[in-house]
């Protein structure tokens, strides 16, 4: 990573704090960071803190005699390996979306012909704004590439999505895009189900969970950043897909499995996914009518376990992995389920811990044949980056 060097934007968001975070990570792995602070940004970190981080000087000012002398703007849009804009604010989505092009910050993302990252920070309205999405179908048109944002509690108050990602992922987003870090997994095939499961009543009407698929799409991108060639089989989620991963949509069990089975051969499988133990026995065709009265009961019946399938396939990957979503008796019944399954490993979440269905965090326990592994509670992408480097260590 010596030589490889990142054009850093930082906007202005109160976010801002977290990327001298991000620089210090970036020198810490030796990539070079040339800092470009919008007078926004300068609102929310001093050019000098980014400064001393960076270990370079500090951008602001497209008409500045002595920037333009040591180094003109053109030239510093093309310096770097890589733009990262973090935080990512609605204005600068805004003005590279729309090519304009007033001030350092945009005229450099007009100006680069490198690759651009995005790490979007902003109010939760913002971020859903039809404006602020429109201008993300642009920018993901047009080949930028985004981290986060993360949903939760922000400063102003609000809770939902607009949070920017924590520097622990944007620093591997950065790394992946750059193309360094070790590959331990390069040349594997991995599957990954996420998601919920949808399992039709009739056309309108359907059976499904709460599962967001945050977990799955983050052990997605974390096995692709090790070099591994990814397959996420997907229930319907909110989320988009990670750089680097072959995305499968699927709605039902059923698909779900085909969806796996064609993925096949592959090395390792990680069933993170929610799947709907039971489906409607018979999905009708037509609405079901009111009729004044309704259904005594729907009838179910029980969906295939695609976990135990892969696990006991002939056609089996040399390692699977489970997940056990339990409130109760975490250990016993996480072992009961690897014998049941037949699979190598199994991840155990106390989903009784209220935030974490659905939330950013998890805390969950390694249960393999050999014991049990209790991590720390930390975020689901840590969690992910985590267990990918552990699968790393089986094909060594
Ligand atoms: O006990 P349970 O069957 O819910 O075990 C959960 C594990 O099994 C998860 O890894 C989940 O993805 C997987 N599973 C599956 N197919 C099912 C049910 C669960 O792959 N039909």
């Amino acid at each position: 990573m010596d030589q490889k060097r990142v054009l850093l934007i930082v906007g202005g968001g109160i976010a801002a704090y977290k990327s001298l975070e991000l620089t210090r990570l970036l020198r810490k792995a030796g990539v070079g960071v040339r800092p470009i602070l919008t007078r926004a940004g300068s609102e929310f970190v001093t050019a000098l803190s980014l400064s001393a981080l960076a270990e370079d000087k500090v951008y602001s000012e497209l008409f500045s005699l002595t920037d333009e002398a040591e180094m003109g703007h053109i030239e510093l849009s093309r310096s770097a390996d890589l733009v990262v804009v973090a935080p990512a604010t609605a204005d600068l989505m805004a003005k590279a979306a729309n090519g304009l092009a007033g001030d350092l910050a945009s005229t450099t993302l007009l100006a680069t012909d490198k690759p651009v990252l995005m790490a979007p920070a902003m109010n939760v309205r913002m971020w859903e704004h039809a404006a602020t999405q429109r201008n993300l179908s642009v920018l993901k048109a047009d080949g930028v590439s985004f981290v986060g944002p993360d949903e939760g509690a922000m400063a102003c108050g609000e809770y939902g999505p607009g949070r920017m990602a924590e520097p622990a992922a944007i620093f591997s987003a950065i790394m992946a895009a750059l193309g360094g870090g070790a590959k331990p997994l390069a040349g594997k095939r991995a599957i990954v189900t996420a998601g919920p499961t949808v399992e039709a009543i009739d056309p309108v009407r359907m059976l499904t969970n709460r599962s967001s698929g945050k977990q799955g799409y983050a052990i997605a991108s974390a096995l692709a950043a090790l070099g591994a060639e990814v397959t996420l089989v997907s229930g319907p989620t909110a989320l988009p897909a990670p750089a680097g991963v072959k995305r499968v949509d699927v709605e039902s069990a059923r698909d779900m499995l085909a969806a796996c089975e064609a993925a096949l051969p592959a090395d390792i499988a990680v069933c993170v996914a929610a799947v709907a133990d039971w489906r409607p026995a018979t999905a009708g065709e037509q609405k079901i009518k009111r009729d004044g009265k309704a259904p005594d009961a729907i009838a179910l019946v029980e969906n295939p376990d695609i976990l135990a399938t892969l696990s006991q396939g002939k056609r089996r990957p040399k390692l699977v992995i489970g997940f056990a979503a339990e409130t109760n008796d975490l250990d016993a019944h996480a072992k009961a389920k690897l014998a049941r399954k037949g699979c190598d490993w199994i991840v155990a979440n106390d989903v009784s811990v209220a935030g974490t269905m659905g939330g950013d965090d998890n805390a969950v326990a390694l249960v393999t044949k050999g014991g049990i592994e209790r991590w720390e509670r930390m975020a689901k992408g840590d969690v992910a980056r985590r267990l990918a480097d552990r699968i790393s260590q089986e094909f060594k």
